[in-house]
């Protein structure tokens, strides 16, 4: 299955820099001699469980071309077999990231033996009606995707009550045990490493509240990991061990027995639908060509809008609810995977990368933040997303949500003349001074780029679909910029020193702990400073 990288390495050490390529340099061009859409376009592109209205970027033959040239010379085809075959496209991990396989139909032997020892045991617990409370314990990856699943079919209510436990505010664990019945809660802990400061004290504090009420921990644990031997040495029973594997990247886990979660509060065969338009959603990436791509033209998107046209963010905005969780879910996925400025043989890359992603469901973002992507100095690129059909029976509240969405697109799409906001202002009544002064604080510029993403209903298979589509977004973006969007390193420093500052906060940690590791005076004068106030 894995292929070492030495092969790889040499090659993409040897690839030119991005900056350096004619393709770049003509595809930068291609940009900025297109216009922004606004009127008479159509581009939609039909991909599995979805369809992606590309109306709203920046289009000509030329930026098509230029695009596909681009994608070629920096062998986007042999990185996406790579990518799908397996091979071990993590580069300064050494090894795959080999999510795809958890939702292949021909998964390998390991992952349907697993994934069927965890649908058994979801069934007997369904079966004896055990856990009413289940305290899903885990941070990022392995949290963000159950988070999604569970209030995306969950949201009209439970027999099983389910929480989340993340950070280690320890507020978060208070609130997440608070008023359960310890004897029918499960504490399920999600770690690929089983090494997460996080997830391992506040299990240590689900244990505590266990044999506190005269519960055997052991029994209501359960634990995903990669890392068996840690969990079962922890003190959950080998029985309630379910494994990932090291070639599944944390951001990727939701595919696997980390949403045992999701399983028990929603049912096993969501994550089977989900599972099922990912797949479909694969193979849309692996075969549709270039123009009717939807991830590669996603992304294509993504670059002209991040590292051409300079805009340093993307917004999401699902206009259902039920997507609220898609937002984090979106935002570890693009921002750990593309947040390097580093090409995968050591240099700059040359350009603006990953950019900051935020949102929040609408129409709430309408009262929250739309007037800056209206009318502010830098607005964003915008991914709305809705549903054809809604699950509730109030046609009226669904139209009017539909309604939101595409005014809000075409606002930001056409925007407004001072002219057209000038007449608007006498019509009103106005007189021409102020219909004058007034018409310069109600235009729009529009031009806004903006996706978007129409599914026929949430469903697990269009949700599986959707989520597959940001991955293969990030992952396209990825081999552009020429980077790793596998590995994480950023986040790791900051652990590290989490781990010295911790010891210098406890109350009798001396200056220095003699032992070299750490001591306050190897922080700057800030950080000495508020270890002294904040220890205790
Ligand atoms: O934030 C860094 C990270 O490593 C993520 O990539 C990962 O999803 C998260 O921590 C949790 O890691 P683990 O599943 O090993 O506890």
């Amino acid at each position: 299955m894995t292929r070492m990288p030495d092969v790889a390495m040499t090659a993409a050490a040897q690839a030119p820099s991005l900056t350096e390529l004619p393709e770049w340099d003509r595809f930068v061009s291609a940009v900025r001699a297109s216009a922004p859409r606004t009127e008479d376009v159509l581009d939609l592109v039909e991909a599995p469980g979805l369809t992606v209205d590309f109306s709203g970027q920046r289009h000509s033959d030329a930026l098509d071309a230029a695009g596909r040239a681009l994608l070629e010379v920096r062998g986007f085809d042999e990185q996406r077999a790579r990518l799908l075959a397996g091979e071990a496209v993590n580069l300064t991990e050494a090894r795959p990231a080999w999510h795809t396989a958890l939702r292949a139909p021909d998964a390998p032997a390991e992952v349907l033996a697993e994934r069927a020892r965890m649908d058994a045991w979801v069934r007997s617990a369904d079966a004896e009606r055990r856990w009413r409370n289940i305290l899903h314990i885990g941070i990022g990856g392995s949290d963000w995707g159950v988070r999604l699943a569970v209030s995306a079919f969950g949201y009209t209510g439970l027999w099983r009550q389910v929480r989340f436990v993340a950070s280690i505010d320890g507020h978060a664990a208070q609130g997440g045990l608070a008023g359960l019945d310890p004897r029918d809660t499960l504490v399920v802990l999600a770690s690929k490493s089983f090494t997460t400061a996080e997830t391992l004290q506040n299990g240590e504090r689900a244990r505590e509240w266990l044999a506190a009420a005269g519960v055997d921990p052991r029994a209501n644990f359960a634990a995903i990991t990669a890392n068996p031997e840690r969990a079962v040495a922890w003190g959950v029973p080998e029985g309630n061990v379910f494994r990932l594997w090291d070639w599944v990247g944390g951001r990727f886990s939701l595919w696997s027995a980390v949403s045992l979660t999701t399983a028990l509060a929603v049912s096993a065969d969501v994550l089977a639908g989900m599972r099922a338009g990912a797949a479909a959603m694969d193979q849309h990436f692996a075969e549709a060509p270039i123009e009717a791509n939807a991830p590669v033209r996603m992304a294509l998107a993504g670059v002209v809008n991040r590292s051409v046209l300079g805009h340093g963010s993307l917004n999401i905005a699902p206009y259902d609810s039920r997507l609220a969780q898609l937002v984090p879910y979106v935002q570890q996925l693009d921002m750990e995977s593309l947040g390097k400025s580093v090409d995968l043989a050591g240099r700059p890359v040359g350009v603006p990368t990953g950019p900051a992603v935020w949102g929040m469901p609408g129409t709430d973002a309408q009262h929250t933040f739309f007037q800056w992507l209206h009318q502010g100095s830098d607005g964003a690129p915008v991914d709305f997303i809705l549903c054809r059909a809604a699950d509730h029976h109030w046609p009226a509240h669904h139209r009017a949500l539909l309604a939101n969405c595409l005014a809000q697109r075409e606002a930001l799409m056409r925007g407004k003349t001072q002219e057209q906001a000038r007449a608007e202002c006498l019509a009103e009544g106005l007189d021409p001074e102020r219909a004058g002064w007034l018409a310069r604080h109600r235009m729009h510029p529009g031009g806004r780029p903006n996706h978007l993403i129409v599914l026929p209903r949430l469903s697990p298979y269009t949700l599986g679909a959707l989520l597959a589509l940001y991955e293969h977004r990030v992952f396209t973006q990825g081999v552009i910029w020429g980077i790793d969007p596998f590995d994480q390193w950023g986040v790791e420093y900051g652990k590290v020193l989490a781990r010295g500052i911790v010891d210098l906060l406890a109350p009798d940690a001396p200056a220095t702990d003699g032992a070299g590791r750490d001591s306050v005076d190897a922080h700057d004068a800030s950080t000495r400073h508020w270890i002294g106030q904040l220890k205790g």
